[in-house]
């Protein structure tokens, strides 16, 4: 297997300055509640945190999907539920990327029920061609290919998440 960069470092780190700036600009009242999906978005929550310059609260919610792929089921399961209340809140869901939009369909469900002011997404990576449920994406990094992509957050059997880089993996 081998590693072919598609998103240098420093292309990432300049849009998230641009998506932090767009995102302080777009919520100028009230709380702002970060919802970052693990494990893959850790890494581009803990950047764009940094990148909003305005108050925000952060925290973590775990998310298994079953019978991706081959036998694409839809069955969506929280493993880690928030510690805080989203009531009244402007929520913003960070994800590390969009696929089939099996999880962030069934994750907008489920926060809706919890009565937020506002629900948004904000997803580093994008693949429309794999969409199999819509989802409405607000704010996205970059549009890419249908190829396997790993690196900044994104894995292939619990590797390659610390590469500063997004890189398809080729030769599986
Ligand atoms: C990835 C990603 C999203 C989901 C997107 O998570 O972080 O949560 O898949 O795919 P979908 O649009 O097809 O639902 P994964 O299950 O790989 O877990 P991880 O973030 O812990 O690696």
């Amino acid at each position: 297997m081998q590693l072919r960069t598609l998103i240098p470092d420093d292309r990432i780190q300049a849009r998230i300055k641009e998506l932090g700036q767009e995102i302080a600009r777009d919520y100028p009242d009230g709380t702002l509640y970060l919802i970052c999906i693990l494990k893959g978005a850790t890494i581009f929550l803990a950047d764009l945190a940094r990148a909003i310059p305005r108050d925000a609260f952060i925290d973590f919610m775990g998310i298994a999907s079953y019978g991706r792929g081959k036998t694409s089921s839809g069955e969506v399961k929280v493993t880690k539920d928030l510690d805080i209340s989203l009531e009244g809140a402007h929520v913003l869901i960070v994800e590390d990327i969009v696929d089939s939009g099996i999880t962030l369909n069934y994750l907008t469900h489920v926060l809706r029920q919890r009565r937020p002011l506002s629900l948004e997404i904000c997803a580093l990576l994008d693949k429309p061609e794999r969409r199999q449920r819509p989802v409405n994406v607000k704010y996205v990094g970059f549009r890419i290919p249908d190829e396997f992509v790993v690196g900044y957050g994104l894995d292939y059997g619990e590797k390659y998440r610390n590469l500063p880089e997004v890189c398809i993996l080729e030769g599986e």
